[in-house]
């Protein structure tokens, strides 16, 4: 063992040892709502204009400015050499305007002299290529060399700014995203993590099921990482491959757990600890830390693509800040938006213009979820490098407010008048209590359905989604919620393609109906165990007793073909994924397959389980009408009243607000009592519309 190994080894030791999180909660105060700040870059101007900018932050009434986030070279611009006096201007001069900083570790972008000096900080990619200097997010995160220095200039940072009363919390890396490395050090750490999960070879053949194509392993050390650039689709283990993702994800976590561990020996208890993952991050799982206080997310919903009616290309994603908002919420029991694109960015197929409103729109949506913070990347827009196209909040004269500037800055107006209103210990309506909906979601679902979709026209990331759409536009409450949370609150829950699973975990869906919950489990769930092996039973086999009934084969379209399904004197149609259903004896049938070769099988049951129900929704629609009239009538079922939103109109309850948004190209208007004060908007919203009302 070398002197880096034996340290890294120390510092997971450490690391395993430290404080743990704190409820996220506690670090906003409730009155406040929501708390605004911006990215700001001091090293990307010239000195002469700190104190310029940070008065126009302060004057446009943002409350915090998140600042170092990929300052290493600066801060430490030779090995060893450390200059914090410009950050401690900055700091002073945020002070001075009564701003708050948010502070970041910058371990995302290495200087130049690591790469020069350190070749092995940096990942490789499938070609065992080393990645080179120029850009963020290329560390090794496993590399003891890199982890050496992120320690220190970590420590370096927490030694300086820890109790520094202006500081309010640190965001950790940038975007983690639990990016492949080929490298030898992730070579290792890979075997390291395959010995202690299966600690024989012959276990760890059994669940990879290496006797398939000569795989097999005599040792340990003959293991290297399922390559997809070498070996080809075909060559691919399934197994081996959710075993890489998996690592690579608990090596994600653990890196941002050390950062935390090695901050928390410094900071006071005052700071939070964060980090902002994308909104759609398919690599990097924040349930697998445990060191921090909560996690925020990243959103552009805004990439140049299509979306809901004429004007969604400009108004963008509407499920971007929908889903985030409350997965991002698992960590800590809080969450925020850490970026929020000000306008149109540079890295879209094309960067249209923003329809007039839309920042503010998603500034709402995520207030209206329950965000506690509100942040954007960036101030100024950049008049040089990668992103000069990219729009901040400030235009690239270094003055003069964007469009999406001034929405920041109305937007944060209105903040305050709500402010003022707010009235604590607001209890949520009744009426929405009886709506509540989980959503059971987990990342190694999704790795392990993307990886073998059967059918191209498989949405994995959109199929939950499309739950929480229609919980949506029902106008229920929803959370994506663990297998592990408690069920027990929710009048309704819903089991979207949980593919791996076990008894104990069908077991604790079975207790949620039996003591009457209403349980909704669809297609592709509990159809293989953990290391994704089918069950050498029948298909789906721990779930046939819960749905009563059988999933006895599947069946798929081509993109032209039209299956028909019958449910009551209404039909519908599907052509992506159709499990043909043998009900037993006291299982209902819902809905019927009408054509095909197997015309009057079922298609959705729905079985009776102690107190609750059970419903089987063995087909995928495009279209999702059917699903949604399944969904209404379990809604009705379990004495929930129900709206009747259309597709991008979201509306939430907050702190004893209501407040809707509209992603649609359509005008809306919102059934609000005539005795509501209406303190934000108009009873029709537009496109882009945003309406905030409180019940008397
Ligand atoms: C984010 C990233 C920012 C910036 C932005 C541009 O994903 O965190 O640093 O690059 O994209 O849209």
């Amino acid at each position: 063992m070398n002197r880096y190994t034996i340290l890294f080894i120390i510092i997971i030791l450490i690391s395993g040892l430290n404080t743990t999180a704190q409820e996220g909660k506690r670090f906003f105060p409730e009155k406040d709502l929501i708390t605004t700040g911006i990215y700001y870059y001091p090293e990307h101007w010239n000195e002469d204009q700190w104190e310029r900018d940070i008065k126009k932050i302060s004057d446009i009434g943002f409350e915090f400015v998140h600042l170092a986030e990929f300052a290493w070279f600066k801060m430490e611009p030779q090995e060893g050499k450390f200059e914090f006096d410009w950050l401690d201007k900055v700091i002073g001069l945020c002070a001075k305007y009564n701003l708050k900083v948010l502070m970041c570790t910058p371990s995302a972008a290495t200087p130049a002299w690591m790469r020069a000096r350190y070749p092995e900080t940096f990942v490789m990619d499938g070609h065992y290529i080393r990645a080179e200097h120029g850009t963020r997010g290329l560390g090794s995160i496993v590399n003891p060399v890199y982890r050496k220095f992120v320690t220190t200039i970590v420590t370096a940072m927490a030694r300086r700014y820890g109790q520094h009363k202006n500081v309010i919390g640190w965001q950790l890396d940038n975007e983690p995203d639990a990016k492949p490395d080929y490298s030898p050090s992730s070579q290792e750490a890979f075997r390291q993590w395959l010995k202690n999960r299966y600690k024989t070879i012959e276990a760890l053949n059994a669940a990879w099921g290496a006797a398939f194509w000569s795989q097999w392993y005599g040792s340990f050390d003959q293991i290297i990482i399922p390559n997809t650039s070498l070996v080809g689709w075909w060559g691919n283990n399934p197994h081996a491959l959710l075993d890489f993702k998996r690592y690579s994800a608990d090596a994600q976590a653990e890196f941002l757990d050390f950062q935390a561990a090695t901050l928390r020996s410094y900071i006071s208890e005052a700071q939070f600890i964060t980090t902002n993952y994308t909104a759609v991050s398919t690599g990097a799982d924040p349930r697998r830390t445990n060191k921090l206080d909560f996690a925020t997310y990243t959103a552009y919903p805004n990439g140049g693509t299509d979306n809901i009616g004429e004007q969604g290309f400009r108004l963008g994603n509407s499920k971007v800040i929908l889903f985030a908002a409350e997965y991002y919420k698992t960590t800590g029991g809080v969450s925020g938006v850490m970026e929020i694109q000000p306008g149109p960015v540079n890295w879209g197929g094309y960067n249209p213009l923003l329809l007039p409103g839309t920042v503010r729109m998603w500034l709402y949506h995520t207030f209206a979820a329950g965000g506690k913070l509100a942040s954007s990347y960036r101030f100024r827009q950049i008049n040089y490098s990668a992103e000069q196209y990219h729009a901040g909040v400030i235009q690239p004269d270094g003055i003069t407010p964007s469009p999406g500037g001034e929405e920041y800055m109305q937007f944060i107006r209105e903040i305050k008048t709500l402010r003022k209103q707010y009235k604590p210990g607001a209890a949520m309506p009744a009426s929405l209590v009886a709506r509540s909906t989980a959503i059971v979601w987990n990342l190694e679902n999704y790795w392990t359905i993307d990886r073998q979709k059967q059918t191209w026209q498989w949405d994995t990331w959109n199929y939950p989604l499309k739950f929480l759409e229609i919980a949506k536009s029902f106008g229920a409450p929803a959370d994506v919620i663990p297998e592990t949370a408690d069920l027990s609150k929710y009048s309704l829950v819903i089991v979207p393609a949980y593919e791996m699973a076990d008894s104990s975990l069908v077991k604790k869906w079975s207790e949620y109906a039996a003591n009457g919950g209403h349980l909704i489990i669809t297609c592709r769930t509990a159809t293989k165990d953990r290391m994704g092996h089918f069950w050498e039973a029948e298909w789906a086999a721990p779930l046939s007793a819960l749905i009563g009934a059988q999933v006895k084969a599947t069946d798929m379209l081509s993109n032209n073909g039209k299956g028909e399904i019958l449910m009551g004197s209404n039909h519908y149609s599907w052509n992506n994924w159709a499990d043909l259903l043998a009900p037993d004896k006291n299982t209902e049938t819902l809905a019927v397959y009408d054509n095909q070769f197997y015309k009057g099988k079922a298609a959705v049951v729905r079985h009776k389980v102690g107190k609750g129900t059970v419903t089987y929704i063995g087909v995928d629609t495009d279209d999702a009408k059917l699903e949604k009239d399944v969904l209404r009538g379990i809604y009705a079922a379990a004495g929930a009243t129900t709206e009747n939103y259309p597709p991008g109109v979201y509306v939430y309850w907050r702190d004893g607000f209501y407040v809707a948004v509209n992603y649609s190209s359509d005008n809306y208007t919102m059934n609000v009592p005539a005795t509501a004060s209406v303190i934000v908007g108009e009873r029709t919203l537009q496109p882009g519309g945003v309406l905030v009302w409180s019940l008397r």
